[in-house]
């Protein structure tokens, strides 16, 4: 007992994490019957009808943003790194998860989640997937992407997901997070849906100067992967 404790302490000495080669929690807990805690009352955000959680994570990273010439920031993609938390679902530790994560990662004063997050919360909780944005395959916009084939899915070239947004929801949290969302499957086999929830911060600036540089905010967000 444990992650976050350990996490926490981790911060503090660096080199406790050079000796904790293995996470301490393990990434093969069953969520089938897991029911992510969605606002009553409205449709944006469900469970398709047939569809169970296979795995739950803790996504770690960046929302960019590129500024307009209207002087308002524009989504730009985002770069995480997902943590496989099914194991710790059904204990104390998960409903606060995200907020304790983020606080951590708020904590270190840069954005280089390869060099500092892996290296911190990757020795709590298994890496089950990178996130990132693509190309649209029609050519226009941007995708989020799922990926598990170098994480947890090593040698299964179907372990990804890239996703379509099929709802989106204001976070019941508060205007400093960003919206949750449901993500439908358009290729690859890692989940038919996304659900991503419990988020924390990852809003850009009201204003910004147009020309200015892209800019990353940190979030922390729950995904849950549905099939
Ligand atoms: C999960 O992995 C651990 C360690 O490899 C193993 O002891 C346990 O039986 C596994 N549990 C399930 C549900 O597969
Ligand atoms: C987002 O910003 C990070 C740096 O904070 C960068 O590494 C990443 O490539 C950017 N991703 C996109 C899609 O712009
Ligand atoms: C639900 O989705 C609709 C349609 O996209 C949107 O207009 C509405 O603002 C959303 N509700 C919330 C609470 O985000």
């Amino acid at each position: 007992m444990f992650a976050f404790i350990a996490l926490a302490s981790l911060l503090i000495s660096a080199s406790s994490v050079l000796a904790s080669p293995t996470p301490s929690i393990p990434s093969n807990c069953s969520v089938a019957s897991a029911k992510p805690d969605l606002p009553s009352g409205q449709t944006n955000i469900t469970v398709p009808s047939g569809q169970v959680p296979e795995t739950i994570a803790l996504g770690v990273g960046v929302q960019n943003y590129t500024c307009t010439d209207a002087g308002t920031y524009t989504t730009a993609g985002a770069v995480a790194t997902l943590f496989d938390i099914s194991c710790i679902h059904d204990t104390s530790q998960y409903p606060t998860i995200t907020k304790v994560a983020y606080d951590i990662w708020n904590a270190i004063p840069n954005n280089d989640i390869a060099n500092i997050v892996e290296t911190f919360v990757e020795k709590a909780f298994p890496v089950f997937a990178d996130h990132y944005f693509i190309t649209s395959p029609s050519g226009t916009g941007i995708s989020p992407v799922f990926d598990a084939r170098s994480t947890s899915h090593k040698g299964d070239p179907n372990a990804f997901v890239l996703a379509a947004r099929a709802g989106d929801l204001a976070a019941p949290t508060g205007s400093q997070d960003i919206d949750w969302l449901q993500l439908s499957n358009v290729q690859g086999d890692l989940a038919k849906t996304v659900l991503r929830i419990d988020t924390q911060r990852g809003q850009p600036p009201p204003s910004c100067t147009p020309g200015s540089e892209l800019i990353s905010v940190k979030y922390t967000a729950a995904y849950w992967f549905l099939s």
